[in-house]
């Protein structure tokens, strides 16, 4: 069976030309850092690179090179007016009459990297016409507006997962053709599940009514939801959604006490965003304990928030405890 390649899908799918490069140009650059990874210790870029990235976290070798690779690709692309990375203090110029803004995250999950374990590249797209250089504040626009959303994940198989605002699309990396082929035309979250992701070890920390949400989970049959569920937990938010868009369940980074100031731990602008536009468009719903994710007015582009994402009765759920 021959299957459909990235390139001739985006062809009948993207809504320009312009997105589509972009698209094709991230999938590019994702077989380098794919070569990155699949060489570990004996590319000698394992471990850390002696510095912290804005959001005071020890950046490993591999997250600069690979921001340096998306970074320098994108760059190149006319349509490319700025880019804003985890990665990069502020955001970065590009091409002054380019038409998109992407914001990304270049190596999620990178603690997995010394375990050789799954890690992922997080984009969003979003448009601007604005004059002379880019500003921070062109980049600021809610979730609901992005362009396209989507993920590399590194894993056993590379794959490469989408949308143009048209479903969820999931492709697999061929290493013998170097193209990524379509393998799911229709991304679909069930309503209802079994399997709940959140980092159990700070429960203690959490608001009431996420440790009652939570809790009941943990009761199973015994208690008032009257089923089991079970758990998971990757550490990579790329690998923890990328489950449940393939098998269904819930994702929580909730709000912790212990910085109460800060309102979670996740970046609304290259974590939140595209995975809640990727997860609505699957049919899941995404939120923070105040509403859609989506619509949240970005105050500055490495903002934090906290998630609840993935089947839609789960999230609606735990947002009517938050909300009693
Ligand atoms: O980018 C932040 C991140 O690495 C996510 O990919 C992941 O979901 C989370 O942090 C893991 O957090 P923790 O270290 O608490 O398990
Ligand atoms: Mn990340």
């Amino acid at each position: 069976m021959s299957r459909q390649n990235l390139s001739d899908y985006l062809s009948s799918h993207a809504p320009s030309a312009t997105l589509a490069q972009l698209i094709l140009s991230i999938a590019e650059v994702s077989r380098a850092i794919r070569d990155d990874l699949s060489g570990g210790a004996l590319n000698d870029i394992l471990g850390a690179a002696g510095a912290e990235n804005v959001q005071g976290e020890e950046q490993k070798k591999l997250d600069v090179i690979a921001n340096e690779r998306i970074k320098t690709a994108l760059s190149a692309l006319p349509s490319v007016r700025g880019i804003a990375s985890e990665e990069e203090d502020e955001v970065v110029a590009a091409h002054n009459d380019g038409e998109f803004l992407v914001t990304f995250d270049p190596l999620d999950g990178s603690s997995n990297i010394d375990i050789n374990s799954m890690v992922g590249t997080i984009f969003s797209v979003l448009g601007s016409r604005g004059e002379g250089a880019v500003s921070e504040a062109e980049f600021l626009q809610p979730g609901r507006q992005q362009l396209a959303a989507g993920y590399v994940l590194y894993g056993p198989s590379v794959m490469l997962v989408l949308t143009v605002g048209k479903g969820v699309v999931m492709f697999t990396y061929e290493p013998k053709s170097g193209e990524y082929l379509l393998t799911e035309a229709e991304v679909s979250i069930a309503r209802e599940c079994k399997e709940f992701a959140i980092n159990m070890s700070n429960q203690r920390h959490w608001h009431p009514a996420m440790q009652r949400y939570i809790g009941e989970l943990l009761q199973g049959s015994e208690g008032p939801r009257g089923k089991n569920y079970n758990m998971r937990w990757v550490a990579a938010m790329v690998a923890d959604v990328h489950r449940i868009l393939c098998r269904g369940g819930l994702f929580c980074y909730p709000w912790d006490a212990r910085k109460p100031e800060q309102a979670g731990k996740l970046r609304l602008m290259y974590e939140a965003n595209p995975m809640g536009l990727l997860v609505e468009q699957a049919g899941g719903k995404v939120c923070t304990p105040d509403g859609n994710i989506l619509d949240i007015q970005p105050e500055h582009i490495h903002q934090r928030v906290p998630v609840i994402l993935g089947a839609a009765d789960e999230v609606t759920l735990c947002l009517d405890y938050h909300q009693q």
